[in-house]
């Protein structure tokens, strides 16, 4: 009888020092994330096609998980990976390590009408890299240092828009950010004229990418954890403010990016593991995650599946690819449509997939 007392009491003991633990020592002060019921299924009439499993893989093994993709006037293709380099793809499909950074935080690239990359830092910031080196064009915002830059793109008078995705977590514990469900992102405009950055809109819920629509009127920047993208008028009686452009997407949006037909490419993560979405109603299960990040591993669900949709400028889901047991692609984070060909970015791959639009896939 002593010893099961004991055994009791140390069961206690044990389980009061575990959820101090996780009181004092967790990173997050959750909110309550409901995901879109839709966001299990393809919505206006799709269903899962896997046709993500037909994309051919440009520079495998050589690409370190190539996040973004974008392609110059000449046709050459860049991409930034986790080894810290800018590389890139000729016309002749040679590859080429271009320029060496050195950290693992580089995200969305863009091609300014001068002809450098602007690529977005987690860590730095907005970097210029040209043939004649790397710079930082922008570091701080309001005096703070601007944290996790995600996705950039640059208008034709020069002004250069991008995303911080959270001002409170960084790149490698992102998905705190989803946990916690509060909204720590910014959309930014960088004016090369003035150097000077500032905010268009705060309080966006993991603000990820950024696309202009096709006569510049407007920007679209995406929302992960809201499973939507915002639109932000940039001219005309609507100038500076927000309207939702598409929501409840089938996924949690990533890079966003013009389509030559004034649509839009949205690369979509899944953000739990099927069947897991409790976790995101549960303060408690959250606390424990943040407390214990390996066990996030268990919930995170992109890297099981991925899918990209081609959303209409009335914001309606024209047509959608999906790998959807991740058998060639898994974690697409960005896709570029070039020449009748989707290009995709991926957190989990050592290529990018090159996947044609040809009649059977439209
Ligand atoms: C491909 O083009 C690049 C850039 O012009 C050049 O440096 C490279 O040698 C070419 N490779 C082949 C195999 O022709
Ligand atoms: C522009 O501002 C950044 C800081 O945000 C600074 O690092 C950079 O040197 C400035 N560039 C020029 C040309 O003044």
């Amino acid at each position: 009888m002593d010893s099961l007392l004991a055994f009791s009491s140390f069961l206690v003991v044990i389980f009061l020092a575990i959820s101090l633990q996780i009181l004092f020592f967790s990173p997050i002060s959750p909110d309550i994330l409901e995901i879109p019921s839709s966001s299990k299924t393809f919505i206006n009439g799709f269903t899962s096609n896997n046709y993500l499993q037909r994309a051919n893989k440009l520079g495998e093994g050589f690409l370190d998980r190539p996040e973004d993709v974008v392609v110059d006037k000449m046709g050459i293709l860049y991409t930034a990976t986790r080894d810290g380099w800018i590389k890139r793809r000729h016309k002749n499909g040679t590859w080429e390590s271009w320029k060496y950074i050195g950290r693992d935080s580089l995200l969305g690239l863009e091609v300014s009408s001068a002809g450098h990359i602007i690529v977005c830092d987690t860590e730095e910031g907005l970097l210029k890299v040209s043939e004649d080196g790397v710079s930082i064009l922008a570091s701080h915002v309001n005096g703070e240092k601007i944290r996790f830059a995600d996705d950039v793109v640059e208008a034709s008078d020069g002004n250069v828009y991008f995303s911080s995705a959270s001002t409170k977590f960084g790149l490698h514990n992102w998905y705190l950010d989803v946990l916690e469900a509060k909204p720590h992102g910014l959309l930014l405009e960088y004016n090369p004229l003035s150097n000077h950055t500032s905010v268009l809109v705060d309080n966006l819920a993991f603000a990820n990418g950024v696309a202009l629509s096709a006569n510049q009127d407007y920007l679209v920047v995406c929302e992960t954890w809201k499973y939507r993208c915002l639109k932000y008028w940039l001219k005309g009686e609507n100038k500076g403010q927000t309207e939702i452009f598409v929501e409840n997407l089938p996924g949690a949006p990533d890079n966003i990016k013009l389509a030559p037909d004034g649509s839009f490419w949205i690369a979509l993560i899944e953000l739990s593991t099927r069947g897991q979405n409790f976790v995101h109603k549960s303060r408690t299960t959250k606390h424990l995650l943040a407390t214990f990040p390996k066990l996030i591993n268990w919930v995170n669900g992109a890297y099981y599946k991925a899918m990209v949709v081609n959303v209409g400028t009335n914001g309606k889901i024209i047509k959608g690819f999906d790998d959807s047991i991740g058998k060639v692609m898994s974690f697409v984070t960005s896709a570029l449509e070039y020449e009748n060909h989707l290009y995709l970015g991926s957190l989990n791959s050592d290529f990018i997939g090159m996947l044609p639009l040809t009649t059977s896939t439209t």
